[in-house]
């Protein structure tokens, strides 16, 4: 089946990391996908729980995870689907605590313990991560932000992988309400009017890149 799947790590159900991943999946859809988003606030779910079901000798885990909860069918659906786009704003310079949990189950499902595999995961899902955050580009840099963005998991799914990093987010609708002096407001407008819609078409073409790497194999 040719399904994409978005996941918001955002609590934000309308932000930034939303749209970015609609976007997304509208360009999968434009090539035949089918699409659906899946905002992890909506979610009762635990990070893992180090119960090591999916790593003990013949267990019926593999590449699956024993404990259920409201996550237990995103992973099911993420194990089948042809593509994911993970979507997460930057808090205090990590992914949310919503995403860090998501990414414990499903990524620790696909490690192997074992050295004659690398991998649990014998398929293959393409993937992309989308980052957003209100600091500038140069600033993340200077941050080291690009060494959280390197997320190896998504390796271990044997498919293309993308990531697109949005920087100097328009974080409120109304900036005067907030004290928020750091920001240089007529700048984020600027960014927001001219840089993000350059993101959201990004966002578009890595959609409909994954969903046609189908076909490439
Ligand atoms: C709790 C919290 C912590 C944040 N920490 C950072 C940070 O460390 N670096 C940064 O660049 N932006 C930070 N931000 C800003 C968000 O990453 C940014 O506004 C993002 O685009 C919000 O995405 P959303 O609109 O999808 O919710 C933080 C925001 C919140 C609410």
């Amino acid at each position: 089946m040719n399904k994409v799947i978005a996941i918001n790590g955002s609590p934000r159900k309308n932000g930034n990391t939303a749209i970015l991943l609609q976007k997304a999946l509208d360009g999968a859809a434009s090539v035949g996908a089918e699409t659906e988003m899946i905002h992890l606030i909506d979610l009762e779910y635990k990070g893992c729980i180090s119960c090591f079901a999916c790593k003990r000798k013949g267990t019926r885990f593999i590449g699956s995870c024993a404990l259920q909860d409201d996550l237990s069918p995103v992973l099911e659906k993420a194990m089948h689907a042809q593509a994911i786009i993970l979507g997460s704003p930057i808090y205090l310079g990590d992914v949310t605590a919503l995403m860090r949990a998501f990414i414990e189950r499903f990524g620790f499902i696909n490690v192997s313990y074992d050295n004659k595999r690398h991998n649990q995961f014998a398929g293959k899902i393409n993937a992309a991560f989308c980052y957003t955050m209100n600091v500038p580009k140069l600033i993340s840099l200077l941050f080291g932000y690009v060494y959280m963005f390197n997320k190896g998991f998504l390796k271990k799914l044997n498919g293309t992988v993308e990531m697109l990093v949005c920087t100097d987010t328009w974080q409120f609708d109304d900036y005067s309400k907030y004290e928020a002096s750091n920001f240089d407001v007529e700048k984020k407008k600027k960014v927001r009017e001219k840089v993000f819609p350059r993101d959201c078409e990004k966002a578009y073409k890595i959609g409909r890149k994954l969903s046609a790497a189908r076909e490439d194999g």
